[in-house]
């Protein structure tokens, strides 16, 4: 059991579940972009560590770059997503995969794609290491999950309660 804060979260998600995960992801981008060279936007703060092991097992040629976005408070999303940190790459042309940490209510991927969307990429496509489909309220297709979980509070692998739990190499779930 792990306490961060006030709370109590126990063990959910291995780190060989996460990895076969990020594996699977790698294979079917690999594939669809197999003749491209694919800009990977990741989406800070979460995703640094799943952006971090997807390269590393993405064999082809690749660029990587990061932007910063908020929506959460705590335990609950709010519905303002405010861009923090922007982009400084033109991406006219190119065949963009934003890849998030994880996709709740979709505030954050829609508020996304219509940024990137204006830059005129040639390809816009989503991949999300953890995907809440019972949260999920928007029609913007999500074109790679890598595990789909139910609609609980999870932190590890990048994942945050207040700011604690970003490092631990294992996802745990809110204790009820
Ligand atoms: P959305 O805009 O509601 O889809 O929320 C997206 C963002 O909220 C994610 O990128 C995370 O930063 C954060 N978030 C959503 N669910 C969780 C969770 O279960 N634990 C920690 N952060 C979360
Ligand atoms: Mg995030």
């Amino acid at each position: 059991m792990v306490q961060l804060h006030d709370k109590q979260f126990v063990p959910f998600i291995s780190a060989e579940e996460i990895d076969f995960a990020i594996q699977k992801m790698v294979a079917q981008i690999e594939d669809d972009f197999a003749d491209e060279i694919p800009v990977f936007i990741g989406v800070l703060n979460g995703s640094f560590m799943v952006v971090s092991d997807f390269v590393k097992k993405y064999s082809k040629s690749c660029e990587v770059s990061f932007l910063k976005m908020t929506s959460y408070n705590g335990l609950t999303s709010t519905n303002e997503v405010k861009e923090l940190i922007g982009l400084n790459q033109d991406l006219t042309g190119r065949s963009v995969v934003v890849i998030e940490d994880i996709i709740d209510t979709g505030h954050t991927i829609v508020e996304l794609k219509a940024l990137i969307k204006k830059q005129n990429p040639k390809h816009f496509k989503i991949a999300t290491l953890f995907f809440k489909p019972d949260a999920y309220k928007k029609d913007v297709k999500i074109d790679y999950i890598g595990i789909q979980i139910p609609n609980k509070f999870i932190v590890g692998f990048g994942l945050d309660y207040d700011g604690l739990g970003r490092n631990l190499s294992e996802v745990y779930q809110l204790k009820d």
